[in-house]
């Protein structure tokens, strides 16, 4: 599929899938075109990868795949005034919110992909959900789901199962570093130095989140082993939930996800 390849926007989200995708040999320099808005990034970007950048956005008719990863305010806007996508081509966004209906009817040519990665893709440990679009085939799913295994772990799903995802995964390393922040804070208020506190809790969240993965143990299994009758643990956990956590962590994940559709109407 990749072939020549256009990344349309390379901040935060579309620069992390670059990076991934040329280090992990899925794109090369040579095919690989990118458009930014500034001139200082398009140079900077052109210097550290070797790719092609520009702040135009190119003849279309001779790509096969487009990366759109502009801000949601954006995408529309340019979506409805680019010109000659030829029919073949496959067109993947990642822009929050955007639904494949609108997708289709602003580009109805290209064959699409919408996306919902979340920031640990900076790090090659993020989580895509994938959903196709009316043409999507099962030869180019296997492929977007390759250009996100660059940068993490990516589940092909529903559109809507996109869309609840977002209030897990999309949302979840916000609620991750909150949970990790007050960890620390619980840590400083029984004497421990910040700094050994925040890695402390960075790491223990890090393995817990990797036990869970490689074990594929349920989380309670891995929980009760770690809580000894008239333990410690379970004394802490007791307190936490008296506090009402399982709750605030649901309630938080439902508002986010009904806070999404809501902006989705708008
Ligand atoms: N960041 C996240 O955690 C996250 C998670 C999931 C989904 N997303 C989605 O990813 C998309 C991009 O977000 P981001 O965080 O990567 O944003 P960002 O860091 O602000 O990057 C936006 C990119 O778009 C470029 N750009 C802006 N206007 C343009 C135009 N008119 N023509 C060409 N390029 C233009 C910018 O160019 P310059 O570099 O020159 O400024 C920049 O490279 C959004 O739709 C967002 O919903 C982000």
């Amino acid at each position: 599929m990749f072939g020549k390849t256009l990344f349309v926007g390379a901040g935060a989200m579309g620069g992390a899938i670059l990076r991934g995708a040329i280090k992990n040999g899925l794109l090369t320099k040579e095919t690989t075109y990118v458009v930014v808005k500034s001139d200082m990034h398009a140079t900077e970007l052109t210097e550290e990868l070797g790719v092609t950048v520009t702040t135009k956005i190119p003849d279309l008719s001779t790509v096969d795949t487009i990366i759109w990863a502009l801000k949601p305010q954006v995408l529309p806007t340019i979506l409805q005034q680019i010109k000659g996508i030829s029919a073949e081509t496959v067109c993947i966004s990642v822009a929050a919110g955007i639904t494949l209906e609108s997708l289709e009817s602003w580009v109805p040519e290209a064959v699409w992909y919408r996306t919902m990665p979340n920031t640990p893709v900076a790090v090659g440990a993020g989580l895509t959900a994938i959903a196709g679009g009316s043409k999507a085939t099962v030869n180019l799913t296997d492929q977007v789901v390759d250009l996100f295994g660059a940068i993490g772990e990516a589940v092909v799903v529903s559109e809507a199962d996109l869309d609840r995802l977002s209030a897990i995964s999309g949302a979840g390393p916000g609620y991750a570093f909150v949970i990790m922040d007050a960890l620390a804070d619980a840590g400083v208020r029984i004497g421990l130095p910040r700094k050994v506190a925040i890695k402390a809790a960075a790491q223990t969240l890090y393995g817990a989140g990797l036990m869970a993965l490689k074990t594929g143990a349920h989380p309670a299994v891995l929980r009760d082993q770690v809580t000894s009758p008239g333990g410690t643990t379970i004394a802490g956990i007791g307190a936490m939930e008296k506090g009402g956590l399982r709750s605030a962590i649901q309630d938080g994940v439902v508002a986010c996800y009904e806070r999404s559709l809501e902006l989705g109407k708008k």
